[in-house]
């Protein structure tokens, strides 16, 4: 559970806590450590370790004084304002799953948004990818023509020529997703949001079969440091059975190589459920 000791305490040193100098000790993915350096060398100082030999994060301490450390001091920056944000309802959990995606995902990388409805998450994924090069891709999926026209349009409004070129769209079932990304790509990020089409057919909806062959595909694609998201929702029928079985893929994921989160409200029985699978 490292990413959560992390999170609770960067909450604890941004929001909560007042005494004024504080050594910190953060751990650090290999790909945020040159910004949490720069970042750390503006305030004290700070110390770099050798990497952990078995997730490659490295620990960085530094000396920081509370009252004037912003979220930019952090290196999961603007995340634990969005949670924080969230715990108070003000963010809503797709919202979570992008900014989490924030942190993990890099331009040129590769990443398949698994249900691609309406396109507001394959917009979002190509903001995070899409880089001078044109080496990024987006592959968008989904079983319905409505879902791929809505996500071309959104997609056509909002991007010019070459990123449109960026985003590869599929009309096909997520379990296939092994069909389409090539053999040799290294695929950072898969995500999922589950249920049925905002504003279409309500009766066709993910179901608890294909997303588990999805997801033991999304684990046979993911690169290491790459993320598996999954918002669920379980106020339709067979929600809650679909959240079964992403708890129960989740609990044949090794602990030594997976790092896996769920963020429920307990008051909100039908509320969305962002839920992470992070490959060490
Ligand atoms: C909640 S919506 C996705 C919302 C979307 N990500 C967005 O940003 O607008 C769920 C989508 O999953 C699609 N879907 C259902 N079963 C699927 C499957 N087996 N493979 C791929 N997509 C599927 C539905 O057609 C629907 O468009």
């Amino acid at each position: 559970m490292l990413s959560l000791r992390l999170w609770s305490f960067s909450l604890a040193t941004h929001s909560t806590l007042s005494c004024s100098w504080r050594r910190t000790l953060f751990l650090v993915p290999p790909q945020k450590l040159n910004n949490t350096l720069s970042n750390c060398s503006k305030n004290l100082s700070c110390y770099c370790g050798e990497p952990n030999k078995k997730n490659g994060f490295f620990p960085v301490a530094s000396d920081l004084q509370s009252s004037s450390s912003s979220p930019k001091d952090s290196p999961f920056s603007g995340l634990e304002d969005a949670l924080v944000s969230y715990l108070f309802g003000k963010k809503r959990a797709t919202d979570i799953a992008h900014m989490v995606w924030k942190q993990v995902v890099q331009k040129g990388d590769t990443v398949i948004d698994a249900t691609c409805g309406n396109g507001f998450d394959t917009l979002a994924m190509l903001n995070l990818v899409a880089d001078d090069y044109h080496d990024g891709y987006v592959y968008a999926l989904d079983i319905q023509e409505d879902a791929l026209d809505n996500t071309s349009l959104l997609l056509e409004k909002s991007l010019n020529s070459n990123e449109r070129q960026l985003v590869k769209l599929f009309n096909i079932c997520h379990s296939k997703m092994e069909n389409v990304v090539p053999r040799n790509a290294s695929v950072r990020l898969v995500a999922f949001n589950l249920g049925y089409l905002p504003g279409g057919d309500k009766e066709i909806i993910t179901a608890s079969e294909t997303t588990s062959l999805a997801l033991e595909a999304a684990k046979r694609i993911l690169m290491p440091g790459g993320l598996i998201s999954i918002v669920v929702y379980v106020g339709h029928p067979g929600g809650r059975e679909e959240l079964e079985a992403v708890e129960s893929f989740a609990t044949k994921l090794c602990v030594e190589n997976w790092i896996c989160c769920k963020l429920q409200m307990l008051n909100r029985p039908f509320g969305p459920i962002p839920i992470f699978f992070y490959r060490r």
